[in-house]
């Protein structure tokens, strides 16, 4: 069992698009048995909430169902749980390793662009001020970096 993490700033937006495309995607290739996938967000903002509507509409135009309510990361139970867990931005990179001093899970925490094939981006840049341009660009860069995702366990 591979056990996925994505992790944002609020998880309503980045976090839960990758967590849905991933989901649509093992569900798809009949491999879901194989995965736990799951998001989470730094900040406890949202907690609760769903994925943000626009997110949610622009998924939905990709046949992409959004189903996550935001949670925060738990340092607690989240390092030990998860084997990757991947950060949309640097932000959430530095702010994952922070609540991890003694570095002992810094090694399952990685950029979820090191997946994507399309090296133009190095991260998943935050929609939520933004307009529908942003939350495309998210769906397009979380397509390409699940992908990636995928073939990194395919090789395994
Ligand atoms: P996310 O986007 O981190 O991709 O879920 C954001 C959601 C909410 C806020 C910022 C980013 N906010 O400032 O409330």
């Amino acid at each position: 069992m591979h056990k996925v993490l994505f992790v944002c700033l609020g998880n309503i937006c980045r976090s839960p698009a990758a967590d849905g495309v991933m989901v649509h995607l093992v569900n798809e290739r009949g491999i879901s048995s194989q995965f736990e996938i799951d998001s989470a967000g730094t900040s406890a903002h949202h907690v609760g909430e769903p994925a943000d509507s626009r997110m949610r509409e622009h998924a939905q135009r990709r046949g992409i169902f959004l189903g996550s309510i935001s949670r925060a990361f738990d340092a607690s139970s989240d390092f030990e749980k998860y084997d990757l867990i991947l950060a949309m931005d640097n932000s959430n990179y530095r702010n994952i390793l922070a609540m991890n001093p003694s570095g002992e899970y810094h090694h399952k925490v990685k950029m979820f662009c090191d997946f994507a094939k399309n090296r133009s981006e190095s991260e998943v840049p935050d929609p939520y001020y933004g307009g529908a341009k942003g939350f495309e660009q998210v769906l397009d860069i979380v397509e390409d970096g699940v992908e990636g995702i995928l073939k990194h366990y395919e090789q395994k």
